[in-house]
């Protein structure tokens, strides 16, 4: 392992050292299982073996990424706390819309990914102290001012983001040389996984969430799990 890494990752665990020793048993990792996620877990459960994770299911998940959530439950005992959409309003909008609305228009997007994943994140956050993400400074211009703790204002809680220095190869090569699961998308060319309509995999050169919502606008691939203005949480 790289000396590089081996940094990223003294740097990665004080800043979830920290984050348990203040908010236990009130902080649980968002997984999407990324291998950041997976990573992160890992390092949370070195520090608390009863540390949390949740996940939103949109209904549009891979079924790559089901598998990678059963690796991970049975690699870490974990019970992973899985929120869904409000039923009445996913079939409200399927029955008014379709199931492929969000390739109609920008609104029509954000209304899919608010029914879908920002309102089950408000259920699972309330009741939590603090949310880790497997954000990185990486991830695209909409990212790149991260810090690791961060003033969730959206949702009156601190939200850490262990990884914001590492790079996508660099995770790829802690997860694989720790064996520890990873979805399977990841060895096709997908960088980035959000739901499978609106995910593909990129090609060598393009930036790593280019396969997300391909035919929006870079500036504005965010589908509000992830909102502006945070700033840093001062603990
Ligand atoms: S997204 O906002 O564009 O969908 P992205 O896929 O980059 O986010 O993932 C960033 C982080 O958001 C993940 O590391 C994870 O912490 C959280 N996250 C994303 N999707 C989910 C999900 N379906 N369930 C739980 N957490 C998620
Ligand atoms: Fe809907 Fe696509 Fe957003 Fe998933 S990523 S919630 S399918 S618009």
């Amino acid at each position: 392992m790289s000396e590089n890494i081996d940094s990223l990752l003294d740097e990665s665990r004080g800043v979830i050292a920290k984050a348990m020793r203040e908010y236990a048993p009130d902080i649980a990792i968002a997984s999407s299982f990324s291998a950041e996620d997976i990573l992160i877990f890992s390092l949370m459960r070195e520090a608390d073996p009863k540390a949390r994770m949740f996940a939103l299911d949109t209904g549009r998940l891979n079924p790559e990424t089901y598998e990678c959530a059963e690796a991970v439950r049975r690699k870490f005992g974990v019970q992973i706390e899985w929120y869904f959409p409000d039923t009445a309003a996913v079939e409200e909008l399927e029955r008014s819309k379709g199931v492929m609305s969000f390739r109609e228009s920008a609104a029509n997007r954000k209304e899919c990914c608010r029914i879908r994943k920002v309102e089950p994140l408000g259920r699972a956050l309330s009741g939590l102290k603090a949310w880790v993400t497997g954000l990185r400074k990486g991830q695209g211009v909409t990212r790149s001012g991260l810090e690791f703790f961060e003033d969730d204002a959206a949702h009156g809680i601190v939200k850490v983001n262990p990884l914001i220095s590492w790079d996508y190869w660099a995770v790829l090569d802690y997860v694989r040389r720790e064996g520890l699961p990873y979805n399977r998308l990841l060895d096709a060319g997908y960088k980035s996984i959000g739901c499978a309509p609106c995910t593909r995999a990129v090609a060598e050169g393009e930036d790593e969430r280019a396969g997300r919502w391909w035919w929006e606008d870079p500036d504005h691939k965010e589908c509000g799990l992830h909102l502006p203005p945070t700033h840093g949480a001062g603990i």
